[in-house]
């Protein structure tokens, strides 16, 4: 794909594999930036919680989204995210938007609504995008195409990691319990299910730090830029 200000670098992989801390590292050694698009799922989700739309509710949940301003915003400690310009960059890591959003994202209207933001969002290069369905919907011409996977127990702890950083008190098994459902959903839906496009690199993250997955990335991003 043509892209003007730089590569369409897209990461796909299920949850816990890594795939944001890789995409918002690999990003800032290249100067790129990153659309986290799991990001605004969530964001669609706490929305409609607040405004009692139902999780279920496909027609109504495109109708939301139409009318939410969802940005991403760089700043000194990273980028945040703003809805309707509100900063709801750590609202959205709660695991009740966990559920929300792996529920509002089988719905095929609110998948296309978000698909047409997110190729708005990269059109113009220079953009590592990550996600379920980046590089077999979102941008099937994407210049790289990553899968990035781990065992589904590493995803659990890891996981579990993050709960527990954030004072939750969930077991180590209840996050594993919800890491399966949420790969059952993510894999069986019909409308934009996870799978790795024929074209990708696959990785695997069990037992490596996000520094190692982002040098093996950062590998292949060199070789298709000097190939270009
Ligand atoms: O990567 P994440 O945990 O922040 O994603 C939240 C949910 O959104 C997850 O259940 C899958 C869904 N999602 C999706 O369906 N398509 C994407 N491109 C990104 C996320």
């Amino acid at each position: 794909m043509a892209a003007r200000g730089g590569l369409i670098v897209a990461i796909d992989g299920p949850v816990g594999a890594g795939k944001s801390t890789a995409a918002r590292l690999l990003a800032a050694r290249l100067g790129y930036r990153h659309i986290d698009t799991g990001a605004m799922y969530r964001a669609l989700a706490l929305k409609a919680r607040y405004l009692g739309v139902d999780w279920g509710d496909g027609p109504a949940l495109r109708a939301l989204l139409e009318r939410m301003d969802l940005a991403f915003v760089p700043g000194p400690a990273g980028q945040r995210l703003t809805v309707d310009g509100e900063d709801w960059t750590e609202a959205i890591r709660h695991p009740e938007v966990d559920r929300g959003a792996s529920f509002v994202s089988v719905h095929a209207a609110v998948r296309e609504a978000m698909v047409a933001r997110q190729r708005a969002l990269g059109a113009g290069g220079g953009v590592v995008m990550d996600g379920r369905d980046i590089g077999t919907q979102v941008f099937p011409d994407a210049d790289v195409k990553f899968y990035l996977d781990a065992s589904p127990e590493e995803r659990g702890r890891r996981r579990h990691g993050e709960a527990r950083a954030r004072g939750e008190q969930a077991t180590l098994e209840a996050v594993q319990v919800e890491v399966r459902n949420r790969d059952a959903r993510d894999m069986g839906r019909a409308a934009g299910p996870l799978r790795a496009a024929a074209d990708a690199v696959r990785l695997d993250s069990t037992g490596l730090s996000p520094e190692a997955v982002v040098e093996g990335m950062l590998a292949v991003v060199r070789q298709r830029q000097r190939g270009r």
